[in-house]
């Protein structure tokens, strides 16, 4: 793959998008249940021109582009009043719920090296239900996860057992608002109440529902309690870009005062270039993020934002019930919010199955693996590009179950199990093969039907199945196949 030599037209680079693009799923059409939050044409419109004006300024220096402290400054603002932070609550606009959980566990951990040196191996208590990224932010910042049970059938947080995984080296406990997996919302003021007594820190993580979940309370819904109100919170994560309708590349982290987010920043002055002074991860970057975010707050307001949150959660419960109410399939615990996940209760009906069989008639939901006590279930998050769909999708739904129960029950899985039961695994490039051709892919491009990876997947022990996957990822994220062939 090269540069070509001439450029191309302005024409043949956007029909040459467009192509590019029509491999997606078409989420316009309100049929893909994940990873869109779409407010609307005429929201998305100045979201769009908003994020274009700011394209080219560099958030990197405040002084050069002074715009950009601004936009910051009212949009954490503009969050942190709707998670009822007091005047100390500061905080920062980052590019996703990813990084202002990274700068979360960082700053626990600077704090910590701060003000307790004792703790040589910081520790973080978890629910397993909480965020993947979590993981991610440990792995990179070498904070030790530790992971607590959560209630048989509610899925909420076991807080005595937080409170028993609680060591010296321990530095912050996290609770969800809501964890995304369940869309419910663990017991935060007992978290924080359990983080107060041990004089520790207490994150959470409000990334999918910290907007979301306000508005609601507003309407009047029972929401649990989750934010700055509570006695103990010391920092939340909320994403603009879910629930707050933005575009991508837009999220806030937030903190009880000044003391405590002292420990997010950096500052270099000891090469030979540049100042640099960082208040989160990225360094160059563009304004157009946050100018969107500012732009849509401001567009949509409380009123904009009330009717979405209606629209959204009467099209949810509709969801909610019709799932239920169909044979064979059963609603994980009580969602809080408008995602949530849904099992088999049939030996006949495979979620995995089903999820590829959906898919065929143009729907997308997300595969969840069985872990504790989370049986394999399919996740829905509504959002108000897909209200309008939701009988459609009960009608698809309830006819697709209907076929999957006139099949023959399945041995595949069975089969998978015992030959993998079998298998030596080694972590080689025989096994990477052996395993990619039990999942029928080839191992440098995207699969398309995906019930046999995820029966695979659902069973390897969990490094052998994360290893799998970056050897994956290593494999396809190449320009030149041939060259790179495993
Ligand atoms: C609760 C929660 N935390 C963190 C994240 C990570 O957010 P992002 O994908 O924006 O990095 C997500 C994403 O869905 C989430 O639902």
């Amino acid at each position: 793959m090269k540069i070509p030599e001439k450029g191309m037209s302005k024409e043949k680079i956007f029909n040459t998008l467009a192509g590019y693009k029509g491999e997606d799923l078409d989420w316009k059409s309100g049929r893909v249940l994940g990873y869109i939050y779409y407010p609307g044409e005429k929201a998305h419109d100045v979201i769009d021109e908003a994020y274009t004006m700011f394209l080219t300024e560099n958030a990197l220096d405040p002084t050069t582009f002074p715009s950009t402290l601004r936009l910051e400054n009212e949009v954490v603002g503009m969050t942190a009043n709707l998670l009822q932070g007091d005047r100390e609550v500061v905080g920062n606009f980052t590019s996703g719920g990813t990084e202002s959980l990274i700068l979360a566990v960082k700053t626990a951990r600077d704090y910590a090296r701060a003000t307790k040196p004792h703790v040589k191996e910081p520790e973080m208590v978890m629910p397993v239900t909480a965020h993947a990224s979590f993981y991610k932010a440990a792995h990179y910042l070498d904070v030790k996860p530790v992971v607590t049970p959560v209630h048989a059938d509610s899925f909420l947080a076991d807080v005595g057992a937080m409170g028993d995984a609680i060591t010296d080296n321990t530095i912050l406990l996290v609770g969800s608002a809501p964890g995304y997996a369940h869309g419910i919302v663990d017991p935060i003021s007992e978290i924080a109440g359990l983080a107060m007594q041990n004089n520790l820190l207490c994150h959470v993580d409000g990334c999918v529902g910290g907007i979301h979940l306000f508005y609601m309370r507003r309407l009047g819904y029972p929401v649990p309690e989750f934010d700055f109100s509570v006695p103990g919170v010391t920092s939340i994560s909320a994403d603009l870009h879910k629930y707050g309708y933005a575009a991508k590349g837009a999220s806030v982290i937030l903190y009880k005062n000044k003391a405590l987010r002292k420990h997010q920043m950096f500052a270099c002055a000891r090469w030979t270039g540049y100042t640099v002074i960082n208040a989160a991860v990225t360094s160059s970057k563009t304004a157009g993020p946050m100018a969107a975010a500012w732009a849509v707050m401001n567009y949509l307001g409380d009123e904009g934002y009330c009717e979405i949150v209606r629209e959204v959660m009467d099209a949810t419960r509709l969801m909610i019930d019709g799932v239920n109410g169909i044979d064979g399939l059963k609603v994980l615990g009580e969602p809080n919010m408008c995602m949530f996940a849904f099992a088999s209760t049939s030996e006949k009906i495979n979620v995995y199955r089903l999820a590829d069989a959906l898919k065929n008639k143009g729907w997308y939901v997300q595969p969840q693996f069985a872990r504790a006590n989370s049986p394999a279930n399919l996740h829905v998050s509504m959002n108000r590009a897909t209200v309008h769909q939701a009988q459609a999708f009960l009608h698809d739904l309830e006819k697709t179950i209907a076929e999957l129960k006139q099949e023959e029950i399945s041995d595949e899985a069975r089969e998978l199990r015992a030959e993998l039961d079998k298998l030596s695994i080694k972590f080689d490039d025989a096994t990477f093969l052996k395993l990619t051709e039990m999942a029928g892919v080839t191992g440098t491009e995207l699969p398309d039907k995906m019930e046999t990876i995820n029966q695979i997947m659902e069973v390897l022990p969990y490094d052998v199945s994360e290893w799998i996957l970056i050897e994956y990822l290593n494999n396809l994220m190449v320009a030149d196949k041939d060259a790179n062939a495993a």
